[in-house]
């Protein structure tokens, strides 16, 4: 497996697949990668010829008072995991090869993004749609992989590809938990073990609305009230939101009588995390 820092070297290994007639996949991450990031790149050496996972800790999709500082990153064990999963190449570029210093081209969306995490990080999916963009223009991908973890970013992704006619079929893949139920992210690690213990709260709320959904249940209010009031009764945890919407459009909806998307962000001490469930 080739690990590459440069567009150039990247662009080149491509060419040289594309002239021998092999097609290829793209999972794009921020590294520090679990069995989640896994589940995409395992789906992707099923479905392509080469796969290309890019592991890029992107700094403009994160607001000021964010992580991007203490971000994990730990390069030699994605590497290794890249390379046991089957992955052709890793593409792990320096900020500055993404960014120059006089960057000022961006991809903005409107109503996809605005809800849900939009609505808490004003400037988060302009800056995925821009790095996404860019990593469709350097690796050309045939197919694309994408979390339902992040089902809004799986949303945006999809219109960016649509309304801008994208070469690529974007992948959705399910969300990987832990034996728990704690869904799988890099964010976990922030966790205090007391933490750790209070997250639980996240994905019991989401089976709970899920199994009221299954239920028969379509009023949306009745079932986000029946979440909030079980993650309020956990005193680490503060919600940011938990919201019912469309799954295609993600826009606020009220009941259960198309494809819904039930998503939640939720602080346990200083560390948001999300889960949600998509009803189709
Ligand atoms: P990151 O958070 O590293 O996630 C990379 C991909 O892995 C995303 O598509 C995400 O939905 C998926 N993923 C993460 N945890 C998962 C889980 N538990 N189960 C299934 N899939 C999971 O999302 C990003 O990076 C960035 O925004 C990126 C798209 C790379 C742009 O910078």
């Amino acid at each position: 497996m080739q690990i590459e820092k440069r567009v150039d070297d990247v662009k080149a290994q491509v060419k040289a697949w594309r002239n021998e007639g092999l097609s290829v996949g793209l999972v794009p991450t921020m590294g520090y990668l679990h069995e989640g990031h896994k589940s995409l790149i395992d789906r992707a050496v099923q479905e392509n010829d080469r796969v290309v996972v890019s592991i890029f800790v992107n700094p403009i999709q994160f607001g000021p008072t964010e992580d991007l500082a203490s971000y994990p990153r730990d390069l030699k064990a994605d590497a290794l995991l890249c390379e046991n999963a089957g992955a052709a190449l890793v593409f792990a570029p320096e900020d500055g090869e993404m960014y120059a210093p006089d960057f000022s081209t961006f991809v903005d969306m409107s109503g996809v993004s605005d809800e849900l995490c939009g609505k808490s990080r004003p400037i988060h999916f302009r800056g995925v749609c821009t790095v996404v963009n860019k990593l469709f223009n350097i690796v050309t991908p045939d197919r694309a992989y994408f979390g339902e973890k992040d089902a809004q970013q799986l949303a945006v992704i999809r219109r960016m590809v649509r309304d801008l006619n994208m070469n690529v079929t974007i992948v959705g893949c399910p969300i990987v938990r832990e034996s728990d139920g704690l869904a799988k992210s890099s964010r976990n690690t922030y966790l205090s073990p007391e933490e750790r213990k209070a997250a639980l709260v996240l994905s019991q709320a989401i089976f709970a609305g899920k199994a009221l959904v299954a239920a028969g249940e379509t009023d949306g209010d009745r079932i986000l009230d029946s979440m909030k009031a079980m993650i309020s009764a956990e005193p680490l945890a503060r919600i940011d939101y938990v919201e019912m919407v469309k799954w295609d459009t993600i826009e606020v909806h009220h009941k259960v009588d198309c494809p819904v998307l039930v998503a939640m962000a939720v602080f346990i001490g200083k560390t948001r995390l999300i889960d949600n469930f998509i009803w189709e």
